[in-house]
């Protein structure tokens, strides 16, 4: 019962994607469809024009994903889908196909939350091992999440007004960079220094909060008064004040709820994982404090199906099953 070939599907957002995973740790194949062209000339995802691609693009996906990892749907077990948070329109295309593949094979449908999804990219890496904390930094959530064993999440903490990749994103539309907008500023903030020394906001002491809508004001307040003295900012410092001041309280806050928690890994999760500035600040904090640190790799760390699956694996595994009167939940709670 602990073996699994898990079908899973992904379509929350901007990618299309298709995974077959054995076990929960092995990916036979993720595809992933990418929009981000599409949506450039928009400086961000439009809603329609996301779920017209994932209808346009799911079925050869899931041609792609069956082919490449060389199964049929008479070898798979279940299939899996996002069923939320993200845009209704869009999972809707996924949960759809989801739906007409487990009752066209009489296949078990698992709904798996997004967040989940990227919490269990993890264990492609290593063992998930319990309790752990998992810092979940995405372009909707920012959350410290601590986890007492499999399938269960408490969110111990949440940002209070922008995820830190929207504050990404926002702050890149100021330096009129294209979107998405956090690889962009990443790679600027790799050849600048923290010069503007912008405010660190850890709000209340003992929380687990994070509030990152203040920092954003400071850094388009920045570019604006630098534009009335009609003087020029230096994206690149700008770029890295701003990341040193999201990663500082990032990886301070993350730190202390592993001590706190008394957790045995540390797990780091969303696209923001993907930050060569975060990545480096969490390895450097967690040698210094003898904690275990779990990164997935670049490719897994943005929105992919191979996640989901490796959630819908444990869930398979605890008897989770969904009918086919499942439906899109866009502010599905973990
Ligand atoms: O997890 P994800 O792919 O989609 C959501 O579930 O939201 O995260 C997308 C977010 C975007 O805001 C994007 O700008 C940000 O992750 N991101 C990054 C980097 N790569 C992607 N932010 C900072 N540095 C990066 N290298
Ligand atoms: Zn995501």
């Amino acid at each position: 019962m602990n073996t699994s070939l898990i079908l899973a599907i992904e379509s929350s957002c901007d990618e299309t994607s298709v995974a077959l995973v054995r076990d929960g740790k092995t990916l036979l194949s993720n595809v992933v469809s990418s929009q981000i062209e599409s949506h450039k000339r928009f400086g961000g995802v439009v809603p329609e024009v996301a779920s017209r691609h994932h209808v346009e693009r799911i079925t050869y996906v899931i041609d792609d994903a069956l082919s490449e990892a060389g199964v049929t749907m008479q070898d798979v077990d279940a299939v899996a889908v996002t069923q939320g948070p993200g845009l209704v329109g869009a999972l809707l295309v996924g949960i759809s196909a989801a739906k007409a593949l487990a009752f066209a094979h009489s296949k078990p449908l698992i709904g798996v939350h997004h967040i989940a999804g990227h919490i269990y990219a993890n264990e492609l890496v290593e063992e998930m091992e319990f309790p752990l904390v998992c810092l979940v930094v995405s372009g909707g959530h920012t959350e410290l999440v601590y986890m007492p064993e499999h399938g269960v999440f408490e969110v111990i903490g949440e940002t209070r007004d922008d995820a830190a990749g929207e504050a990404y994103d926002k702050v890149a539309r100021t330096l009129s960079l294209p979107y998405p907008g956090g690889p962009a500023i990443d790679r600027l903030a790799a050849n600048g220094e923290d010069t503007y020394k912008f405010p660190r906001v850890r709000l209340e002491a003992g929380s687990f909060d994070f509030s990152f809508s203040g920092l954003k004001s400071s850094v388009i307040n920045a570019v604006h008064n630098a534009e009335q003295r009609g003087e020029t900012v230096i994206p690149e410092n700008l770029a890295a004040s701003f990341q040193a001041s999201v990663v500082e309280v990032l990886v301070e806050k993350a730190i202390r709820a592993v001590n706190e928690k008394g957790a045995k890994q540390l797990l780091v999760a969303g696209g923001v994982a993907a930050n060569r500035g975060l990545r480096a600040a969490l390895q450097e904090a967690t040698d210094r404090e003898g904690i275990r640190l779990v990164i997935p790799p670049l490719d897994l760390c943005g929105d992919n199906a191979g996640m989901i699956g490796v959630a819908a694996h444990h869930a398979y595994v605890r008897g989770k099953r969904d009918t086919l009167a499942m439906n899109a939940v866009p502010g599905l709670s973990l």
